[in-house]
């Protein structure tokens, strides 16, 4: 199988934080679709997403997989399926991309905010029982960086308050928790397959669950609150992927493998690289899990965002293209500041310190000396 890849401008000129893995199987694989003439799975008749659905549940261990075209519609319609309504409240954390919690206020609900483990990044489950009050329906940890949030430890709390978990899985196909993918723990899971993800479809989406009765729901939820055509049942969406997008899916779903043994190649190498500088804090792997290593994420443990910001531009310099995630929580963010009251300096440090470096499968051994050389020297 070709693994060439398609490389962009900017690959030229620095090192990209992520580059889409797309070679000649996937552009085959699309000609197929666009010779077909069957572009959509408008009526569940698309062999694509069909086949792509499969395929997944599969990688994922789970009963169900539904294919949307987005995470974030993933994540909207988890939620809507799951029952969160105006003047619920669903926990999440607030370092995280925004769509998570753009999602439950796109259901009327609030976002609660809760802090961060320090070393792991994800959402602290000491914190969560505090944070639930009546009104509380949902638990949505995200899996950072593509390390698990630590679902287990969650459990307990949802089967006691009566919540349901709802796990932002986005950023973590391939990585594992407790010997099982990571995902299909929880009682939905959601998927991005955006152009930077582990795997992508451009962009795309999935959610996994388990349960026949959330699977019967979400299928209706994305094409319209349909169950048959032109006959809506409950408020739906058009949230379908498209068939093009389904068969670049399937090609990477073959490929995932390769992809995510050279990103554990590499962040390997590069903790090996840097394990020394003690101004430093590197990736953890805690026992039992397993990382997808979407990102490699490194904090400068006594930094302020001035300095962490000016040790990136020198980077930059230097053709590495290290990028923040995140640098603003979303609590802090002129829209979600509306949802007042919420004290998180974990997540508040994080966000000053933390800078993430490029280790997709395009990058070489050798640009991973380069650039764990460059940050020894940068940090002197
Ligand atoms: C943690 C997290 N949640 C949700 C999303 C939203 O996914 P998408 O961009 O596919 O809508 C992303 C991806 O970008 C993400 O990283």
């Amino acid at each position: 199988m070709s693994i060439t890849v398609v490389k962009g401008e900017i690959m030229m000129k620095m090192i990209p934080i992520n580059l889409p893995q797309i070679g000649e199987l996937e552009i085959e694989e699309v000609t197929k679709v666009l010779k077909s003439c069957i572009l959509t799975d408008r009526y569940g008749n698309g062999p694509m997403v069909k086949k792509f659905e499969g395929a997944f549940a599969k990688f994922v261990r789970t009963k169900h997989a539904v294919a949307v075209n987005s995470g974030t519609a993933s994540l909207h319609m988890s939620l809507l399926a799951a029952g969160v309504t105006w003047g619920d409240e669903v926990i999440v954390p607030s370092f995280t991309f925004v769509a998570t919690a753009e999602a439950v206020a796109l259901t009327g609900a609030k976002p609660v905010f809760v802090d961060i483990d320090p070393n792991t990044y994800n959402i602290d489950p000491e914190k969560i029982e505090e944070a639930i009050t009546k009104k509380t329906k949902v638990i949505l940890p995200v899996d950072l960086y593509g390390l698990s949030a630590d679902i287990s430890a969650m459990n307990d709390i949802a089967q006691n308050h009566d919540l349901t978990i709802i796990e932002d899985a986005a950023q973590a196909q391939g990585a594992m928790y407790k010997n099982k993918p990571s995902g299909c723990l929880a009682n939905i899971a959601c998927w991005s397959f955006y152009a930077s993800k582990n795997m992508t479809t451009g962009e795309g989406g999935m959610v996994t669950t388990n349960s026949d009765e959330l699977d019967e729901k979400l299928r209706s939820i994305r094409t319209h609150g349909e169950k048959k055509e032109y006959n809506s049942f409950i408020l739906g969406h058009n949230y379908r992927m498209p068939e093009i997008e389904a068969a670049i899916g399937n090609v990477q779903l073959t490929r995932i493998p390769i992809f995510l043994e050279k990103r554990r190649t590499n962040a390997e190498l590069m903790t090996e690289e840097l394990k020394d500088i003690t101004e430093l804090q590197l990736p953890t792997e805690p026992l039992g899990y397993k990382h997808g290593w979407y990102l490699y994420t490194v904090r400068l443990r006594s930094a302020s965002a001035t300095i962490r910001n000016e040790i990136m531009r020198k980077l930059r310099e230097q053709g590495i293209g290290v990028a923040v995630y995140y640098s603003t929580p979303i609590h802090l963010m002129p829209y979600y500041r509306q949802f007042v009251g919420f004290h998180l300096p974990e997540t508040e440090k994080a966000a000053q310190q933390v800078f993430s470096l490029p280790i997709h499968p395009s990058v070489t051994v050798n640009q991973i000396k380069y650039i764990a050389a460059s940050i020894i020297n940068t940090l002197e």
